[in-house]
């Protein structure tokens, strides 16, 4: 499924898009098309031998795994939710930086009793809680956590948390910290082999780009 020919590289419209752009941009890779207003799904880049494939945010792993893209962007939340041992994360991009994150009403943090847990990150809540010994019951949601407990849906909900200030907004605070937040580039292992040079390559740019953005030098 790999094309020798061309390295595509998945990334989700949106927040990682933005912020991937000046990195990908330092690694000589420029998009001929934006996302947010085009409707095509496969953009050509500056290099006729490097495309972009948009997808949704949770896909992103799948359409590396599969081959289907040779390198892709994708959350630390997505990944850990994902949960393969089939791709390489070679680099930590410090974009789109967030926590992962159990929240509530204030005190009820304490709750011993069977909680119930409403998230989009089900697989990441489930061994969470298994490995603190806590029984918990977990609801299933694709969005709009933080309403789960102002409706009486969720004792405490599990999202990402930034700011703070979605949370704020609901009258909910943040509890637990589960996981740092950030995105990552990911690679297909047969794509790592046969692509080598041009992969190396990629991950050389979007390093410098990354190291040069900590040290506040920008992109
Ligand atoms: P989709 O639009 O496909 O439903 P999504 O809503 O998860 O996906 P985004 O909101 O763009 O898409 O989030 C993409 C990634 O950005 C997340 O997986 C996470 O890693 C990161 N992220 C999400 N929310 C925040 C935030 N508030 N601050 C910083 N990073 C965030
Ligand atoms: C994310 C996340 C939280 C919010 C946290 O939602 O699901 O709701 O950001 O950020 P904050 O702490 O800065 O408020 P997002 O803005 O991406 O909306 P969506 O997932 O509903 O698209």
């Amino acid at each position: 499924m790999v094309s020798a020919d061309v390295l595509t590289i998945a990334v989700s419209k949106g927040r990682i898009f933005k912020d991937a752009l000046p990195l990908l941009a330092r690694a000589g890779i420029t998009p001929s098309d934006d996302p947010e207003t085009s409707r095509k799904l496969i953009l050509e880049t500056n290099q006729p031998d490097v495309r972009l494939v948009i997808i949704r945010a949770a896909d992103v792993p799948t359409f590396v795994e599969y081959g289907a893209a040779d390198v892709g962007i994708a959350g630390k939340d997505v990944l850990m939710e994902y949960d393969s041992d089939g791709l390489y994360e070679p680099l930590d991009l410090k974009i789109a930086q967030c926590k992962l994150m159990t929240a509530g009403f204030a005190g009820k943090a304490a709750s011993r009793g069977r909680l119930r847990v409403a998230t989009k990150y089900v697989e990441t809540t489930r061994r969470y809680f298994a490995r603190q010994g806590r029984q918990v019951d977990i609801i299933k949601l694709y969005g709009s956590m933080e309403l789960a407990p102002l409706v009486g849906l969720a004792d405490v909900i599990v999202d990402l948390v930034d700011t703070g200030n979605t949370l704020r907004a609901n009258g909910l605070v943040p509890l637990e910290t589960i996981a740092e937040i950030s995105s990552r580039l990911i690679v297909n292992k047969a794509s790592m082999k046969i692509k080598h040079e041009r992969i190396k390559a990629l991950i050389d740019g979007i390093s410098a780009a990354v190291a040069a953005k900590q040290e506040g030098k920008g992109v």
